[in-house]
């Protein structure tokens, strides 16, 4: 009942030429899908990757959003400037952005709050360290950064946002975490969002798994039924891999 969603992330990859071409050799490829499918390119790609993806399927999505309307923040854009420029997603709270940017669960919820007010499709991402899931504090984790992160969203609101659950210790490893270990803290995020916002809101969230997800592990993982898609880092950036991975059910 979950339409899967099945979303690249590029990270810091690609000019806007490199985009255009990618776009272009993804759509044949992907024109059949059965799942949503989202480009999140960088920013200086969005008018190149919006104008390939013109009529076809593919959405596209931002990697970053500020939660002002407009002012002195260099280097920032805001939500009305992404819609504007033609984006639908944007990703918020990678564990990148956490990691190497000081991005903290006040600053996720701000962006949050600003994307889903102005139209955009939040794709919020959470997930834990190797030491934290060594600890066996995965659980508590998650649960505090999702509920976190939709504060002061309406269950209304909340259902339209995409969760990517991503390790961070499966992050360009490599290493992906088992089936049903996605499987299993991804229920633990449905559960946290149906304590909150009932359990009608949660069963209509889509949450993805990201962390080395690739052609050859997202059968497996797909099969999961708390698993409804996946955010894609290094096999996104290939046109034959990413679009393996959006026809993971043909
Ligand atoms: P990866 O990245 O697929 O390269 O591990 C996933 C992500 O960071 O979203």
């Amino acid at each position: 009942m979950r339409k899967p969603i099945i979303a690249g992330n590029w990270k810091m990859n690609k000019t806007p030429a490199e985009a255009a071409a990618l776009v272009n050799e993804l759509k044949p490829l992907v024109a059949d899908a059965q799942c949503d499918v989202v480009v999140c390119v960088p920013a200086v790609d969005i008018a190149a990757a919006v104008d390939a993806a013109a009529g076809s399927n593919i959405k596209v999505g931002a990697q970053n959003v500020h939660w002002a309307k407009s002012g002195a923040y260099t280097g920032e854009l805001s939500a009305d400037m992404l819609v504007a420029a033609g984006v639908e997603y944007v990703v918020i709270g990678h564990s990148e952005r956490r990691q190497y940017f000081g991005e903290t669960d006040r600053t996720v919820n701000q962006r949050v709050l600003a994307a889903v007010n102005a139209g955009l499709k939040a794709i919020l991402c959470v997930g834990e360290m190797k030491e934290v899931r060594e600890a066996g504090a995965t659980d508590g984790l998650v649960d505090f950064q999702t509920i976190m992160a939709l504060n002061g969203l309406t269950a209304e609101q909340v259902q339209d946002v995409i969760i990517a659950y991503e390790p961070v210790w499966a992050i360009g490893t490599g290493l992906t975490a088992t089936d049903e270990q996605a499987n299993e803290t991804i229920g633990v995020i449905r559960k946290a969002i149906a304590r909150k916002y009932g359990q009608e809101c949660a069963d209509k969230v889509r949450i993805q798994y990201g962390g080395s997800m690739n052609p050859k592990n997202v059968k497996g993982l797909m099969a999961q039924p708390e698993i409804d898609g996946g955010l894609i880092g290094g096999a996104s950036l290939k046109a034959a891999d990413f679009s393996l991975v959006v026809n993971y059910d043909k």
